[in-house]
């Protein structure tokens, strides 16, 4: 299997994952021939990227960091309490701690943790579906600066909850399609500090993790908000989600424009390390991307064209490359896999859109 963008979708490919509808039902069953109505009903559920079966990426498989039905049951809880809280205006957090201890037991169960905090995402249903991201990579990170199980789950919570206070910011405001005037943009900064007031005084949230609400947007040189605070006056937690909001929102299709690459989004973040970010944390982050994943096109120094098809839990960016296109462009009738862990020589300098060639 391999990602591929909904907009180049063939009629009559094979759907590789099960696709599911923003209130978690079941759209597309895995193994489902794409028809034409069957793209348009994907399209129209938000999705712009799924997982499709076909020859050059046969045998692959890419496995979730979460399974379906955990990811599912976050997104549910998050929409149900936004939904509540419009309604009553009182935060009603259900069984969040439960699904936060849910998620941390499928990361720590997960041996390959180290390998995979890029590839969590597979449609793009960006309002419920970031804060769970948000909250597994936040996460990853934590386990990986050693926090106990009682700091996990605040920060699990925290970065889950991290932007309700935008539930008090005006939805014109909110969704303006046009340029913010200054004015409007001190209203959407104005989510930190709602959120903080709607998380501090509820029993089943602790304190730590209204501070993810109020921090998420300062920044380590007091450049953000609300306060300008700087280093390690910003709470742990929120130095952590502060990195995941951005990597989530900048590796994620908008409206407005397109999702960057992995590598560049990596660029990003480490060129900012010790301005917006804490340098320890983004070295702690850093270290889980995978740029290259599995079932993404690459070219080698070669010149040769192929899919990563599994990677190397030692050499994690030297992965096992299955050769489609020789160096001279042409696609091979039998398709052969070479190791990078042992071609020292041969190594991967970009991405390649196997869907922009071949059909
Ligand atoms: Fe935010």
């Amino acid at each position: 299997m391999r990602k591929k963008n909904v907009d180049s979708i063939v009629a009559g490919e094979i759907l590789a994952k099960t696709l599911y509808t923003q209130d978690g039902r079941v759209l597309l069953t895995a193994g489902a021939e794409l028809r034409g109505n069957f793209i348009g009903r994907i399209k129209l559920n938000g999705i712009s990227e799924i997982f499709i079966e076909d020859d050059i990426s046969e045998g692959i498989v890419v496995i979730d960091t979460i399974c379906e039905e955990t990811r599912q049951e976050a997104k549910q809880l998050i929409r149900n309490l936004i939904e509540g809280y419009t309604f009553s205006e009182t935060l009603n957090v259900g069984n969040i701690r439960e699904i936060v201890y849910k998620i941390i037991e499928e990361l720590l169960s997960n041996e390959d943790i180290l390998l995979s905090l890029s590839e969590i995402r597979s449609v793009d249903d960006y309002t419920f579906e970031h804060s769970v991201h948000v909250c597994i990579l936040s996460l990853i990170t934590g386990i990986d600066l050693g926090f106990d199980m009682v700091r996990l789950r605040d920060l699990g919570v925290g970065a889950l909850l991290h932007d309700i206070g935008k539930l008090k910011v005006p939805q014109e405001i909110l969704k303006k399609p046009s340029q913010l005037t200054v004015e409007e943009f001190e209203e959407i900064k104005k989510h930190t500090i709602y959120g903080y007031e709607i998380l501090k005084d509820n029993k089943q949230i602790n304190i730590a993790s209204a501070y993810i609400a109020f921090g998420h947007h300062e920044r380590f040189d007091g450049s953000g908000y609300p306060l300008q605070l700087k280093g390690e006056n910003i709470h742990l937690c929120a130095r952590i989600v502060a990195i995941a909001d951005v990597f989530d929102a900048l590796s994620s299709n908008r409206v407005y424009r397109r999702k960057l690459h992995i590598n560049e989004v990596v660029e990003y973040i480490t060129s900012l390390s010790a301005q917006h970010f804490d340098k320890h944390i983004v070295e702690s982050f850093v270290k889980h991307v995978i740029v290259y994943g599995v079932g993404t096109g690459v070219i080698l120094n070669t010149l040769e064209k192929g899919i990563v098809v599994r990677l190397n839990k030692a050499l994690p960016t030297r992965p096992v490359i299955r050769v489609i296109f020789d160096k001279a462009g042409k696609k091979l009738t039998q398709y052969y896999e070479i190791d990078l862990s042992t071609k020292v020589n041969v190594s991967i300098i970009d991405y390649y859109d196997f869907d922009e060639y071949i059909y």
